[in-house]
C-alpha cells in the first residue's frame, strides 16, 4: 500500500515497490552507506531555486540562501555554482561558504550575536554587507571597521511586528521577539548609522519568521517596510537595496504554502505599485530550497507492541531528527518498499534516554523489524541541527544527481567525536 501522497516535489516517489530519489532507489543507498541516511535530490533543490528564479525573472534580485537550514559543504556548493549568494550567521558559516567556492561578496552577515572577532574576520574577507541587529551592534561594528581603516556596508534589520502566523518557537518579527530593531525607531538608528564614519549604509531587511504558509504576513511586512523606506529616505538617508528575509514555508502535512513564483508575483506587483520597482532586492529563503529536496532513511530496529501504544524502534533518533522534539514538527514517514499488510498504529521512536525522543506520534504502517522507512522533509534543518546526544555518530549524507549518487559527508566516527577532548594526566 502507497501512501497517497508524498510532499513536495515529484523527485523523491514511488516507482514499481519502491521509493526512489531521483533514478535511485534509497533502498540501495541504504545498502551502500547504511542508517541512519540523509539523501536529497539535486533536482528538487534546483527546481525549488528555478521557482524563486521564475518569480524574480527581469529584476535585480540576488538570492542568498540561508545556509543554517543544510549548511553541507556541497550543498552550498550546488547552491554557489547556480548563482546563489548566502546569508549566513556566524564565522563557522561564512568559512563554509568560502570553502564551498561561494564568493564573499555575495554574503549577508545576520544575527543578533555578531562578535568582534566575526566582524573583523568578515571585514577582511569581503563581504557584501552586515545585517544589523541592534543600535549596540552599529557601534562595536563601527569601530571594528575604523579600526581596519574600512567602512562596513550595512542593512538595519527592522521588526515590523507582523504576525507570520507560525509556531512561536520561529516566528521572529514580532514585538516581543530579540529579533531586529523596532520600527518606531528605526528612522533614528538609519540616521545614527549614516552618520559613523566606519559604516556604509546599504539596505533595509525584515526577516519574520519561518515556515510561513500564507502570503498575507509577506504583504504586510513589505507594506511596513516601504513606509520604512519612504520615511528613512526623507531623512536623508538613501537606501539602496530591501532584504525580505526567508521563511517561505513547504508542506509537511497538507500545508498549502503560496509557490515562490505566485508569492513573489504580489510581492513585486505591489513594489512596482508604490513606485519602488526598480529598487534591488534580496531574499534569504533555507526551508523552501532543501527541505522537501531530501529524506532521513532510518531501519526499524525493534517492535513493542504495548498495552497502551505500540513501540516502533529505529536507528535514527531525536539527534538526528530534531524537529519533532523541539517543536512538536510533523515529519511523514512511509514505508521505502510498502507491504500489503493490514497498517497499525506505531509510535515511532528512537534509541535515545528520553521520552522525548520521538519521530512520529500514531502513525499508521505496516512495519516488520528490519525494514527501512523514509522521514520525509528532512532537507532542511535536521542535519545541520543534528548533535552528538548519546555518543552517536551523525549520520552521512548523499547527494543523488539522476542515477548517479554522490557521498557529501561520511558517517561520524567515534574518533571523531572524542579528537578534542583529553583525559586527565
Ligand atoms: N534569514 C534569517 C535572518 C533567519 O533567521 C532565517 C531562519 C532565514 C533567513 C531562513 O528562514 P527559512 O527560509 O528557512 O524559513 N530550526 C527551525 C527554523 C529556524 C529558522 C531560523 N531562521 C525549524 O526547524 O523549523
Amino acid at each position: 500500500m502507497h501512501p497517497d501522497r508524498l510532499p513536495g516535489h515529484p523527485h523523491i516517489a514511488y516507482a514499481g515497490d519502491e521509493l526512489f530519489v531521483e533514478m535511485i532507489p534509497l533502498s540501495a543507498l541504504a545498502q551502500q552507506y547504511g542508517t541512519p541516511l540523509f539523501a536529497y535530490s539535486k533536482a528538487s533543490m534546483l527546481a525549488a531555486l528555478a521557482a524563486y528564479q521564475q518569480g524574480f525573472s527581469g529584476r535585480q534580485v540576488q538570492i542568498c540562501y540561508a545556509m543554517k537550514a543544510n549548511s553541507t559543504l556541497a550543498i552550498i556548493q550546488l547552491f554557489a555554482h547556480a548563482g546563489c549568494g548566502f546569508d549566513v550567521v556566524s564565522l563557522g558559516e561564512m568559512q563554509r561558504v568560502l570553502v564551498a567556492g561561494g564568493l564573499a561578496s555575495r554574503i549577508i552577515f545576520s544575527g543578533v550575536g555578531k562578535t568582534r572577532a566575526e566582524m573583523h574576520a568578515a571585514l577582511e574577507a569581503g563581504v557584501g554587507c552586515f545585517n544589523v541587529e541592534s543600535e549596540a551592534e552599529l557601534e562595536v561594528l563601527n569601530e571594528v571597521a575604523l579600526n581596519l581603516g574600512l567602512q562596513a556596508p550595512v542593512s538595519i534589520r527592522v521588526n515590523p511586528n507582523v504576525d507570520p502566523q507560525t509556531h512561536p518557537y520561529i516566528s521572529t518579527g514580532l514585538k516581543g521577539n530579540k529579533f531586529g530593531i523596532a520600527h518606531e525607531h528605526v528612522v533614528q538608528t538609519y540616521q545614527r548609522a549614516a552618520a559613523l564614519p566606519g559604516l556604509k549604509v546599504q539596505g533595509i531587511d525584515c526577516h519574520i519568521g519561518s515556515q510561513i504558509t500564507q502570503e498575507s504576513p509577506y504583504l504586510d511586512a513589505m507594506d511596513r517596510m516601504l513606509d520604512l523606506v519612504e520615511a528613512i529616505e526623507a531623512a536623508g538617508v538613501p537606501i539602496h537595496h530591501i532584504d525580505m528575509g526567508g521563511g517561505l514555508g513547504i508542506e509537511y502535512q497538507g500545508e498549502t504554502p503560496p509557490e515562490a513564483a505566485v508569492l513573489w508575483r504580489k510581492l513585486l506587483a505591489k513594489l512596482d505599485a508604490r513606485g519602488f520597482g526598480d529598487r534591488p532586492l534580496m531574499i534569504e529563503p533555507g526551508r523552501s530550497l532543501v527541505g522537501n529536496a531530501g529524506v532521513c532513511v532510518t531501519e526499524v530496529l525493534y517492535l513493542k507492541p504495548g498495552e497502551q501504544k505500540n513501540f516502533c524502534i529505529v536507528d535514527a533518533a531525536m539527534n538526528d531528527l530534531p524537529r519533532p522534539a523541539m517543536y512538536q514538527a510533523y515529519h511523514q514517514i512511509v514505508p521505502l518498499k510498502p507491504r500489503d499488510t493490514t497498517p497499525e498504529t506505531w509510535e515511532v521512536v528512537g534509541p535515545i534516554c528520553e521520552s522525548g525522543d520521538w519521530i512520529g506520534h500514531d502513525r499508521d504502517l505496516s512495519v516488520a523489524q528490519g525494514d527501512l522507512l523514509a522521514v520525509m522533509s528532512a532537507g532542511a534543518y535536521c542535519m545541520s541541527m543534528a548533535s552528538n546526544y548519546n555518543t552517536r555518530n551523525r549520520a552521512a549524507e548523499v547527494l543523488v544527481d539522476g542515477s548517479q549518487a554522490h557521498l557529501i559527508r561520511a558517517r561520524e566516527g567515534y574518533a571523531d567525536q572524542m579528537r578534542q577532548e583529553r583525559l586527565i594526566t
